[in-house]
């Protein structure tokens, strides 16, 4: 006999439904629980409501006052570097810095943002506190645009093929770059705080990065442009015309090879060498820098050491 599949209708869906119902809660459950006891993605709302919620006890204050040159070189003089350039005692930063900047800028060309030096807490997340252009893929500080300009026709000019691949990257770009690298370490096998110490070395936290201030570039070899590659051929090439000439239009390497050059000279404020990675700190500053051995592996000269002690002899409003 045929069963009345109509008759029974309302009841078969009424179970039907809540049936369902029951099962989407299960799935949903078991979704939101691999979620929370994700690590990875527990760890990225730690990360990034670190950055706007908390204040850091490794920040400095922005210059309230300029400092005069002959408080830079008597720290200069403490860590033991003589600059090759005649500077005047009675020449101040502000002078130094006049030949490019406007002050705002001045006051960010110096901040020491490293590994262990967070952004002021006042810096926006989104943006950059300097008016940004864009370059090719990338975006830059406005101010950097024409030196930058002037260093790759420079470059090409010299038979080189540079490459713009980073330039400014915001919060949430930067936690693009750094988590990418703590993802992989942990598929490779890494526990987590493990993973996060070595992307550390290499990729800052973000909040902690030159590249926020969009005054820090990474200008590749067009032909060397896998990241190890380039490291190892950090002396030949483009890698070699930077080293010798990114200080003429106010760039330095910020992280330049140690003793052993796959290691950033120690005191840069990052542990791995990026033979790649720009940042500009002015003409006079440039030169400086370059004059006293930044450079040079054997030397105690680092552009993070030298920012540092700016900052440190910067007078207190
Ligand atoms: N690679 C440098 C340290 C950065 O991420 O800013
Ligand atoms: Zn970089």
């Amino acid at each position: 006999m045929k069963r009345d599949i109509k008759a029974g209708s309302p009841r078969q869906s009424l179970l039907l439904t809540i049936l369902f119902l029951i099962l989407s809660c299960l799935l949903w459950g078991l979704l939101l629980g691999i979620i929370f006891k994700n690590p990875i993605l527990s760890w990225a709302h730690q990360e990034i409501g670190q950055f706007s919620n908390q204040p850091t006890q490794t920040s400095v204050p922005l210059l309230t006052s300029t400092p005069t040159l002959s408080e830079f070189l008597t720290e200069a003089t403490r860590v033991e570097i003589t600059p090759t350039r005649a500077l005047s005692a009675q020449e101040t930063l502000d002078q130094i810095a006049a030949d490019t900047i406007a002050y705002y800028a001045y006051e960010l060309f110096y901040y020491p943002v490293s590994q262990d030096t967070r952004l002021p807490d006042t810096y926006p997340t989104d943006s950059a506190q300097l008016p940004l252009v864009r370059m090719g893929d990338v975006m830059v500080a406005e101010i950097i645009a024409q030196p930058l300009n002037d260093l790759m026709t420079d470059a090409k000019a010299a038979g080189f093929s540079p490459y713009l691949r980073s330039g400014f990257r915001s919060i949430n770009d930067q936690y693009t770059a750094y988590s990418r690298y703590v993802t992989e370490a942990v598929a490779l096998g890494m526990d987590l705080p493990n993973a996060q110490e070595h992307a550390r070395e290499f990729s800052a936290v973000p909040g902690y990065s030159e590249h926020h201030l969009g005054l820090a570039v990474d200008l590749l070899d067009y032909f060397y442009v896998d990241w190890i590659v380039a490291r190892n051929n950090y002396d030949k090439g483009l890698y070699q015309w930077l080293r010798q000439h990114a200080y003429e239009y106010g760039f330095v390497i910020s992280y330049p090879p140690g003793e052993n050059p796959q290691k950033a000279k120690a005191g840069s404020g990052y542990s791995i060498s990026e033979p790649w990675h720009l940042r500009f700190v002015g003409y006079d500053l440039a030169e400086w820098l370059f004059n006293a051995g930044y450079i040079d592996p054997h030397s105690s000269v680092t552009v993070n050491g030298i920012l540092e002690n700016i900052y440190k002899t910067a007078p207190e409003q």
